[in-house]
């Protein structure tokens, strides 16, 4: 069942969004060599209390963390701990405020330091395809529209889409209705409709899209090591196009 949210419940959560915005750009600033990724989690669980916020990840289905803190070939759902960060790494942040009874989710991959060619091209890949996804964020389309632009610009740049993680709607609860893949399939999803609300994620690699859970339960790698990365917005569907609700600006793409 998927919940179309008022405009009045769309401000609310333009408002966790902000939270969810400033804390990644917080993290941004502390981001380098040496820097731990418990302290990083520290920092952003600090800030979101103090906003008024609270950290949506933090106890969910029993997950320890305030954030998901993923480097290299992790993907997803990384918990944060002991191990400084190292020149040359890539580590993807992942943020769940809850505001006011709505949650904003949104994440970013960023540079410890000087990283390669390769990984850079990695994390402008991943932007671009969930800005192109953002794109199709309109009435009348459908979810497969957001999917295959996510995937076009993933595997014209020669990325592979992880199939087995999408993203999903957002709103009271982190993950409503409906699915988005970053691929197609038979599936074409529900039609865009005026106050749906979701979080568009594509979750890219170098190599191959295969991933596995490590012993933890929570964080999930790529089977062959290579990097990956995870750029995501939450979205809304309005008259006037998406609007993007965990961005730092009040942005609307026209
Ligand atoms: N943004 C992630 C997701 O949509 C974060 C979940 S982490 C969890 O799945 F700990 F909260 F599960
Ligand atoms: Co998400």
């Amino acid at each position: 069942m998927i919940i179309r949210k008022s405009q009045q419940e769309i401000e609310t959560m333009a408002r966790a969004g902000r939270v969810v915005a400033d804390t990644l750009a917080l993290l941004g600033e502390h981001i380098g060599p040496g820097i731990t990724t418990q302290a990083l989690d520290a920092l952003a669980e600090e800030y979101i209390h103090s906003q008024g916020g609270e950290p949506t990840f933090k106890g969910y289905k029993g997950y320890p963390a305030a954030t998901c803190l993923s480097p290299n070939g992790m993907v997803v759902h990384g918990i944060p701990g002991k191990d400084p960060l190292v020149d040359g790494d890539i580590l993807s942040v992942d943020v769940g405020v809850t505001l006011d009874g709505f949650v904003a989710d949104s994440a970013w991959t960023y540079a410890v330091g000087a990283i390669d060619a390769e990984a850079q091209r990695l994390l402008e890949v991943c932007q671009s395809a969930l800005e192109a996804g953002i794109e199709q964020a309109r009435a009348g389309n459908t979810i497969s529209d957001i999917s295959r632009a996510v995937q076009t610009v993933t595997e014209a740049a020669g990325f592979s889409v992880i199939r087995s993680l999408v993203g999903h709607g957002v709103g009271r609860s982190m993950h409503e209705d409906p699915q988005v893949p970053n691929f197609v399939s038979s599936y074409r999803g529900p039609e865009l409709k005026e106050g749906m609300t979701i979080a568009i994620e594509p979750m890219i690699t170098v190599g191959s899209p295969e991933v596995y859970i490590h012993d933890d339960e929570w964080s999930i790698s790529t089977t062959d090591s290579s990097l990956a990365a995870h750029f995501e917005h939450t979205v809304a569907v309005t008259e006037a196009g998406p609007r993007i609700l965990t961005s730092k600006e009040r942005v609307l793409v026209p």
